[in-house]
């Protein structure tokens, strides 16, 4: 199969591309960086003419900061969706997060976007499929919720059940060809500090972590973890972090 992977200089992007190689997958690595842009559609339907699928892991914030975040990841699912249709992909796979639904998140501007742009693809007459991750491990210094400094590392109190992203992307690649709408997270709950806490370590890094309030009461509460419904993947974090001590 060939598949084009937007967004493919990420953190999921990256690992999406070497998961599908190592399934035996043409790839085709899509972004800014190769000529393609979201924003404008430049490059995007000839990135991904001849290709089967197009797996969706880019994250298409608006280049101006104070630009509106929702409008910017809808009409950049609007140009994927209208790019396949022309150019007949047969599956569009879209990254997507758990829980967005939740009321909690109606005044969150970046999960608003993230239903905006399952609501384009749903609607789109692409053969599509949606896979809802839980915060990645990689999640311990996402700058949504933790704060650096040279001696300091600030962590949001955010109670999830992180998933690996290689996990992710192995999911995301099966999903071209089963087109299987999932919801995925790892098999640990465990507070955002503390997996930070852990991380830090296993970098070697000695920098004194401090929890702070999370923007919604809700994200401390358990708003974040897995519902019934949703496929448990390993590896938890243990496993995770000795990976990453091992190399
Ligand atoms: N972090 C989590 O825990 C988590 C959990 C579940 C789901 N997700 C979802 O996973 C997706 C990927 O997140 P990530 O953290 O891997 O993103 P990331 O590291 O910020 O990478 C974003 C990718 O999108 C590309 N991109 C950005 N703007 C673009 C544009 N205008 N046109 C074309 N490409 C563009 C970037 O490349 P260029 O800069 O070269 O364009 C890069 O390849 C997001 O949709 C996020 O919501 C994240």
């Amino acid at each position: 199969m060939k598949i084009a992977v937007l967004g493919a200089t990420g953190t999921a992007g990256r690992l999406v591309v070497r998961a599908a190689r190592a399934a035996d997958h043409d790839v085709v690595e899509a972004s800014r960086a190769s000529g393609v842009d979201l924003h404008t559609g430049a490059g995007l339907s000839d990135a991904i003419a001849g290709c089967d699928a197009v797996i969706d892991a880019s994250n298409p914030f608006p280049t101006d900061p104070a630009g509106d975040v929702v409008s910017a990841f809808a009409d950049a699912s609007r140009r994927v969706a209208d790019a396949c249709e022309q150019t007949g992909v047969r599956a569009l796979v879209h990254l997507s997060i758990c829980n967005i639904d939740a009321a909690a998140f109606d005044e969150f501007d970046y999960y608003v976007a993230k239903r905006a742009q399952e609501k384009v693809v749903t609607a789109s007459s692409v053969p599509h499929a949606i896979v809802r991750s839980a915060q990645w491990m990689e999640f311990a210094l996402n700058p949504a919720a933790v704060e650096q400094s040279h001696d300091r590392v600030l962590v949001q109190d955010w109670f999830i059940q992180p998933i690996a992203v290689a996990t992710v992307a192995d999911v995301l690649v099966e999903t071209c060809t089963d087109r299987r709408h999932r919801d995925i997270a790892g098999p640990e709950q465990i507070r955002l500090p503390d997996l930070t806490g852990r991380y830090l370590r296993a970098i070697d890094d000695h920098r004194k972590v401090e929890g702070v309030a999370a923007p919604f009461p809700e994200v401390s509460e358990g708003v974040l973890l897995a519902s019934p419904n949703t496929e448990i993947l390993g590896p938890g974090p243990t496993e995770w972090l000795a990976g990453l001590e091992h190399g």
